[in-house]
């Protein structure tokens, strides 16, 4: 992808938020179940717990409202919703719309399908509408892959899980945060890791695990390319949340500490479209992104898909009506 246009109208984040459903399975539980155990989940995935449960409609509603409220709009005022899921609870209609309507909002809504890398997709694609003259989006990243995921399964069952998370974008004058971006697929993968309409996920770890490393480190070295930075002006790493040693190999290849990563695998499991925002807004709740921090996001997934984006952390909304200055 070519740079940003230097004259492009960007965006910024002004609220966020998340939700995962009650009920937790322990590694300790799965040891009840399938033959496996706790040790070597963790040593093989940084994994310990996930949450599962609720549909994709019923988790988005919930993060996409603390979103709202965070920002302070009106959800009236919002002019498109885009949904990163690729398990919306119907084949149709979208679960997007479903979701604008009890949210109380009017306006377009559409669901995106990039698996794992979905929510990076939706970010970028709210850029976009936001250059060309929305004022206001909200992006969603939710999946249930419990669903769909065979729980006699040990191959499969340990790694995946439900969650949610959301962010209201706003336009500012001139640039926003968005600095560089890159999205990528390669369907000659697709047999590696996919689920059958109606089936289980069905997954060739050892392959996915090599060349999630390959693309995630390949997307991430294009967009920082574009954003004009290097590996050492990025203050934090905001990975999809797959394997902690997926993580661990991407970032040595990258040139980077492993403490510049944020994670919550442990005790998310992987949710797929939701698993950057739940740590994006992991990061900014603990305080851990300061302005002018640039912050990378980068995810993989089935397709096999891959994206990435340069954020600068920072900036007040176009017209200053809501004083959304962030920290
Ligand atoms: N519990 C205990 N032992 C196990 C388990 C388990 N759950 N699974 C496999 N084993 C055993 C194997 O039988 C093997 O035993 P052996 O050495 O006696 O033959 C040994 O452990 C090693 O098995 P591997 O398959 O080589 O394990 P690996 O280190 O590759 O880890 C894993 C498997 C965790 C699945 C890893 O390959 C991985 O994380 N891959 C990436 C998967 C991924 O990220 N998928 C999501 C993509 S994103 C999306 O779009 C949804």
């Amino acid at each position: 992808m070519p740079a940003i246009p230097p004259d492009v109208r960007g965006a910024v984040i002004t609220g966020w938020g998340t939700a995962l459903p009650p009920k937790v399975i322990s590694n300790h539980d799965l040891e009840q179940t399938i033959d496996t155990s706790h040790d070597w989940i963790v040593d093989r995935t940084g994994i310990h717990q996930r949450h599962v449960g609720g549909g994709t409609v019923e988790l988005s509603v919930q993060s996409g409202r603390a979103a709202l409220e965070m920002s302070g709009i009106d959800p009236l005022s919002i002019d498109a919703l885009i949904l990163a899921t690729t398990t919306p609870d119907r084949t149709v209609p979208g679960s997007a719309p479903v979701v604008q309507h009890e949210l109380g909002m009017s306006c377009g809504a559409y669901d995106v399908n990039a698996a794992c890398s979905g929510f990076v997709y939706a970010l970028v694609q709210a850029h976009g509408m936001i250059a060309m003259g929305a004022k206001k989006v909200l992006v969603i990243g939710t999946d249930t892959l419990a669903r769909i995921t065979d729980w006699t399964d040990r191959n499969t069952a340990i790694l995946f899980a439900d969650g949610s998370a959301a962010v209201v974008l706003e336009a500012v004058e001139g640039h926003g945060q968005l600095l560089g971006w890159d999205l990528d697929s390669d369907g000659s993968a697709e047999r590696f890791l996919y689920a059958d309409i109606g089936g289980f996920i069905q997954m060739d770890g050892k392959e996915v695990f090599r060349r999630a490393v390959r693309i995630m480190v390949d997307s991430a070295t294009k967009s920082m390319t574009h954003a004009g930075v290097t590996a050492d002006d990025i203050a934090l790493v905001v990975p999809h949340q797959a394997n902690i040693r997926i993580i661990q190999a991407s970032l040595d290849r990258l040139g980077m500490p492993l403490d510049r990563a944020v994670t919550v695998l442990h005790r998310t499991g992987n949710t797929s479209s939701a698993s950057i925002p739940l740590a994006l807004a992991e990061a900014l709740d603990h305080g851990r992104v300061k302005t002018g921090d640039l912050v990378l996001l980068v995810g993989f997934g089935a397709g096999m898909t891959a994206a990435s984006a340069i954020l600068r952390w920072g900036g007040t909304v176009a017209g200053g009506e809501e004083p959304a200055v962030l920290a």
